[in-house]
C-alpha cells in the first residue's frame, strides 16, 4: 500500500484540511464513547505542533443533505479541544462564506472545526462542486477517517483528488495493521466471524475462506451452517434461505484447504431471557423446542487448540448472545484466549466491525488485542476485500 503520511509533508504555515470521523455516540450532549476522538487527536495535535493551520472536517450522523440542528458538530467542539489539548474554533458551515472567514482568521498552530459535511446534499453525492469548495479551504488534505473510507463522499474521496494528500496517524495505523492481518499475514491465519446472519456476511465469508487456514464461525450464523450440514437447530435463529450459501462456503473451504470450525456443543434454552434455564448439549442434540444462544466448552477448547498454532487472527462478531448473561461465556472465553496469545507474542490479533468492540470490551480485553479498529462498515467492507474509495483516493497520487 503506497500512501503518504505526515512524515512526507511540510505543513508549517499551511492550511491543512483533516478529514476526521467524529461520528461518535452522544447522549444528552455528552460523548459516551470517545475512542474515535482519542485515536484521531494525535494527528491534529501533531499538525498544530508543526505550525499548520488545522481545519477539521467530519460528518455526524445522517442528516441527509439538510441542516438538522440536533446533528450539529458543535457538540464535539469541547470534547475535541480536550482531546487535542488546544482551543478549537467552530464555523457554522463547512463550505462558503462562514467557513472561508473562519479559515482566514486562523493563525499557525490553531485548530478549527467545521460544521457537519452532511448538511450539504453534495457531500454524499460526491458532488465535484462541493469537493472544489472544500479544497479551496486548504493547501493539503489529510484523511484520518478510516471508518468513513468506505464512503465515496466529497469530503473523503472528491477532495482528496484535488489536493496533495496523505494519511493521518490513525488512518496510517489502521492500514498498517489491516495489511499485517490480511494483506501480508504471517501464517497460519485464522478468521473468527460471528454475528446473527450469514446473509449480511456472504461476501466477507467468501473472501476470507479463500485467504485463511482456519475459519471459525460463531453466533447465530453458525446455526445456518449447522442446518446446512443436516443438523436440526430447533427454534434457533437461522436463515433457511441461506443453507445453499453456507454449503457454497463449506465447498469453497474444501477447495482452498481451509478448515471451518463450527460449534460441536452448544448452550440451549427454551426461552430467551437473562438467567433462563439452560443446558449444554452436543450440536446434534438440540431439541425441537430449544434455541442456541452460545457455544459450549468443547467448542471453546477446539478453538483454543487451533489458536495454539495460529500466528495471525482477524476477528469480527460475537460467538453468542453476549449481551445477556450467562450466554456471554463463549465470547468471553475465546476473547480472553486471544488476548493471552497476543500478550505472549504468539499471535497478532486485529478486531473490528459492529458489535465486536463491545464484545471485547465486555470481556475486558479491548486493550489486549494487537489492534482494534474504530471502524464498523469500513472494516466489514475491507474484510470483503473491497477497495475503499477514501483509501484509494489517497493512494491514487
Ligand atoms: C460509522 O459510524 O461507521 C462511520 O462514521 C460511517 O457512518 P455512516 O454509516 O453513516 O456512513
Ligand atoms: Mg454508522
Amino acid at each position: 500500500m503506497a500512501f503518504r503520511t505526515l512524515d512526507d509533508l511540510d505543513v508549517a504555515g499551511k492550511r491543512v484540511l483533516v478529514r476526521a470521523d467524529l461520528n461518535v455516540p452522544v447522549a444528552d450532549g455528552r460523548v459516551t464513547d470517545a475512542t474515535r476522538i482519542e485515536r484521531q487527536a494525535p494527528t491534529i495535535r501533531e499538525l498544530a505542533d508543526r505550525g499548520a493551520k488545522v481545519i477539521v472536517l467530519s460528518h455526524f450522523d445522517r442528516p441527509k443533505g439538510k441542516v438538522v440542528p440536533s446533528m450539529s458538530l458543535k457538540v464535539l467542539q469541547q470534547p475535541l479541544a480536550e482531546a487535542v489539548g488546544r482551543k478549537v474554533a467552530f464555523a457554522e458551515d463547512c463550505i462558503g462564506p462562514d467557513a472561508e472567514a473562519a479559515v482566514a482568521a486562523l493563525k499557525d498552530g490553531e485548530v478549527l472545526l467545521l460544521e457537519n459535511t452532511r448538511f450539504h446534499a453534495g457531500e454524499e453525492k460526491n458532488d465535484p462542486e462541493m469537493a472544489r469548495k472544500l479544497a479551496a479551504l486548504g493547501d493539503i488534505f489529510v484523511n484520518d477517517a478510516f471508518s468513513a473510507a468506505h464512503r465515496a463522499h466529497a469530503s473523503t474521496e472528491g477532495v482528496a483528488r484535488l489536493l496533495p494528500n496523505a494519511a493521518g496517524r490513525s488512518m496510517q495505523s489502521e492500514l498498517t495493521h489491516l495489511d499485517k492481518a490480511l494483506g501480508n499475514p504471517e501464517r497460519p491465519l485464522m478468521a473468527v466471524v460471528g454475528g446473527a446472519k450469514v446473509s449480511t456476511k456472504i461476501a466477507l465469508l467468501e473472501n476470507l475462506v479463500a485467504k485463511v487456514e482456519v475459519l471459525v464461525i460463531g453466533g447465530a450464523m453458525a446455526n445456518t451452517f449447522l442446518a446446512a450440514e443436516g443438523i436440526a437447530v430447533g427454534k434457533s435463529l437461522y436463515e433457511p434461505d441461506h443453507l445453499e450459501t453456507a454449503r457454497r462456503i463449506i465447498h469453497a473451504a474444501n477447495e482452498s484447504g481451509a478448515a471451518i470450525l463450527l460449534p460441536t456443543d452448544v448452550v440451549v434454552v427454551k426461552e430467551f431471557k437473562a438467567g433462563a434455564a439452560h443446558r449444554t448439549v452436543p450440536a446434534g442434540d438440540i431439541a425441537a423446542d430449544e434455541m442456541v444462544l452460545d457455544v459450549g466448552p468443547d467448542s471453546i477448547r477446539a478453538f483454543e487448540n487451533r489458536l495454539l498454532a495460529t500466528r495471525t487472527l482477524v476477528w469480527n462478531g460475537p460467538f453468542g448472545a453476549f449481551e445477556t448473561t450467562p450466554f456471554d461465556a463463549g465470547t468471553v472465553a475465546a476473547a480472553r484466549a486471544v488476548a493471552a496469545a497476543t500478550k505472549s507474542g504468539q499471535v497478532l490479533s486485529v478486531a473490528g466491525g459492529g458489535d465486536t468492540v463491545a464484545a471485547l470490551a465486555h470481556a475486558g480485553v479491548e486493550q489486549d488485542f494487537t489492534y482494534v479498529s474504530t471502524a464498523g462498515g469500513a472494516f466489514l467492507e475491507w474484510l470483503e476485500g473491497k477497495e475503499l474509495p477514501g483509501v484509494e483516493a489517497l493512494t491514487a497520487k
